[in-house]
């Protein structure tokens, strides 16, 4: 508290979330070694829907027909094409590329350079790593993660690694499980009382405080 990161102010740490209360959140971490650390920390703020909200970089498009829920976090030259949906607290970092239909789960990372083809099921807490290609009509199972520059050419079971051209199944994805992070405290997510359209950056603060949502997940 009192020191500033990157010239924005810290205003305090998690514990103070809930006294915060004119201010609104999205979490930002996020790191292949630890795919579902956003979930915990969710989880852990246990603030309701509300005080989440959507942060799109102003360099993003996004069709009138897609939708983005809280907490989710566009990174600069994304594009939405037609109707695809993005869940609750999902990250997608730059030049990002979601086509017709898709429809992205909570708590889903999305590295810099990801394309998925249209009409694609990304579960939740995927991570997808920087450059990934995923072929239109493709499944990929919650809490899998795809290695980066893969080309995933079919559906992808849950809680699985798949790495290469075409992508194929390196191990089972890391710990914790569904299991252990309802035991952590994330859950189910409550009745939508947020706008769920797109919107304008703004200053909201992140769980670190306030630094603006967007900074943190660039460094990813
Ligand atoms: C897939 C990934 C998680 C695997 O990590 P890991 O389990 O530590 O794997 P290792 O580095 O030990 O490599 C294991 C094997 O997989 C191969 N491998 C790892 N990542 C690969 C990838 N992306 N594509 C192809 N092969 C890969 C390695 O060459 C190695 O092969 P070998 O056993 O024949 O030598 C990691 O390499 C990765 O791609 N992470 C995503 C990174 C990313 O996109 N970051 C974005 C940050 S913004």
């Amino acid at each position: 508290m009192g020191k500033k990161i990157d010239g924005v102010p810290v205003l305090g740490g998690t514990d103070r979330a809930r006294e915060l209360r004119d201010v609104s959140f999205v979490v930002c971490v996020g790191n292949p070694r630890d795919p579902a650390s956003r979930a915990r920390l969710v989880g852990r703020l246990g603030l309701p829907e509300r005080r989440y909200t959507t942060v799109v970089h102003p360099t993003a498009l996004v069709s009138d027909t897609s939708s983005i829920g809280p907490g989710t976090v566009l990174l600069a030259h994304t594009v939405l094409t037609a109707s695809v949906r993005v869940g609750r607290h999902v990250a997608v970092m730059p030049q990002t590329v979601l086509t017709h239909d898709d429809e992205i789960g909570d708590f889903a990372t999305l590295a810099s350079g990801v394309r998925i083809g249209g009409a694609s099921r990304i579960g939740r807490g995927v991570y997808l790593g920087a450059g990934a290609l995923v072929r239109e009509n493709t499944a990929i199972g919650d809490w899998s993660l795809i290695g980066m520059g893969a080309v995933v050419l079919g559906n992808v079971p849950p809680g699985e690694v798949w790495v290469g051209n075409p992508a194929t199944r390196l191990r089972e994805a890391p710990p914790p499980s569904l299991e252990q992070l309802e035991a952590d405290g994330e859950k189910p997510a409550e009745p939508a009382d947020a706008p769920s359209g797109p919107a304008e950056a703004s200053s909201d603060a992140t769980e670190a405080g306030s630094e603006p949502a967007g900074a943190r997940g660039e460094r990813d």
